[in-house]
């Protein structure tokens, strides 16, 4: 079925339009998650899938499902969305563009008049980001069963405000337990964030899985101690310590090919131009498709700190609080991506996802796949992270397509 075309003009706009809600002069969006911004674009996203005819609902970790009926009511949605929160320096389409080409795929089969077999949902995700309440994905993990609904309202932001006290703040608290929502199928649309589909000049990135990835905090204790009468040999100074193991982590990446390693958050205590530094904190970020060659990064890094912790006379705690192995997509989701992209004489790639996202989470209570589009350069996280508009439209005309060819598949499952 190819006669169903998305608007790549009312997708754009609504990027756009949304894009001013935390918008940044360099053109960003800077809207961390459970802040009053983030209510904002959750205001909108209701306001606009409520005038397509959806109910909206929210469950207790604030993710929003926008449905639309099918023929049958008995049978779970098919899901499509991402996440509306972004990075602190966020891009116009990380994230947003999953939730928003979603809108306008729906959009364009109320129009149309289609009937689907399966009721569709708009799915927005609390917390894809991570950037405020590590780790990352946390609302799309309560979800999946692989965090507890309490420990994830229970993590605190570096301000020491809790998960739970800023979902109920904004008000987005939702009645259904995060969990009981059923879904027959999910589809992400995602920009690549990395840059293999520009540099081979492809127009679709068919996502195979998405590699395994950890994070640790890490709290280096020293001495704090006067900056101009503590003679060097004396000093236990934290900063020091953590710069050598920020070292560290980088070598041990380097070491593997494909690993990447990132120490992106650290704080510094007291923080004074003329005080030895006492404290550090700081968190390490490490992802490859092989959890063996997390091992042995990790091993690597732990051995070291040992070393570096005997000589500069500190201590250094390290604690892995986010662990999550590799995820393969369905087979039967992935096919009917690579399908919506023949119909429409897009050129593919087959590739795995060096960034997380909910699907990977999502992916273990209900088939599912993403699609990728290119971004320039292969920038994001970054202000400047940008997207055509027919590249956008490209990946939600693809996502609808996924959605139909998926919504046959479940019809004929269950005879029509
Ligand atoms: C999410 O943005 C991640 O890949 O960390
Ligand atoms: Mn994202
Ligand atoms: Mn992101």
């Amino acid at each position: 079925m190819k006669n169903l075309s998305i608007d790549p003009e009312r997708l754009w706009d609504d990027l756009m339009e949304t894009a001013k809600i935390g918008g940044t002069p360099k053109g960003g969006i800077c809207r961390l998650t459970l802040t009053e911004l983030d209510r904002e674009v959750r205001d909108w996203f209701k306001t606009r899938a409520t005038a397509l005819g959806c109910t909206v609902t929210v469950d207790d970790m604030g993710n929003m499902f926008a449905r639309s009926a099918g023929q049958r009511a008995d049978i779970p949605p098919i899901g499509m969305g991402s996440h509306l929160d972004t990075q602190p320096t966020g891009g116009k389409f990380d994230g947003t563009l999953g939730v928003l080409a979603a809108l306008e795929a729906l959009r364009t089969l109320r129009e149309a008049g289609y009937e689907t077999f399966a009721p569709i949902e708009v799915i927005n995700w609390t917390n894809e980001e991570g950037a405020r309440f590590a780790p990352a994905m946390i609302a799309s993990g309560v979800f999946a069963g692989v965090f507890t609904h309490d420990w994830a309202a229970a993590r605190a932001d570096r301000s020491g405000e809790t998960f739970g006290a800023a979902l109920e703040k904004i008000g987005y608290r939702g009645p259904e337990p995060c969990g009981q929502h059923k879904l027959s199928a999910f589809f992400e649309l995602h920009i690549e964030q990395g840059p293999y589909l520009e540099a081979e000049g492809k127009d679709i990135g068919v996502v195979t899985g998405v590699q395994a990835m950890r994070w640790y905090e890490v709290t280096v204790t020293g001495q704090d101690t006067h900056a101009g009468t503590t003679p060097m040999p004396r000093r236990h100074d934290a900063l020091l310590a953590a710069a050598r193991l920020v070292q560290v982590v980088n070598a041990a990446a380097c070491k593997h090919p494909g690993a990447v390693g990132t120490v992106g958050l650290l704080e510094v205590k007291p923080g004074a131009p003329n005080v030895v530094p006492g404290e550090v904190f700081f968190m390490i970020d490490m992802r490859d498709p092989d959890p063996a060659v997390l091992d042995n990064m990790e091993n690597a890094i732990a051995a070291t700190a040992d070393k570096i912790a005997a000589e500069l006379g500190v201590a250094i705690a390290i604690k892995n609080i986010w662990s999550q192995p590799p995820q393969p997509f369905d087979a039967d989701c992935i096919a009917a991506v690579r399908e919506a992209a023949r119909v429409s004489d897009f050129t593919t790639r087959d590739m795995i996802s060096g960034a997380g996202h909910d699907a990977a989470y999502v992916a273990r209570v209900a088939p599912s796949a993403m699609i990728f589009v290119p971004c320039k350069d292969g920038i994001s996280h970054n202000e400047a992270e940008y997207s055509s508009k027919e590249q956008c439209a490209a990946g939600a005309q693809v996502l609808l397509q996924a959605v139909l060819d998926y919504d046959r598949r479940l019809a004929e499952r269950y005879g029509r």
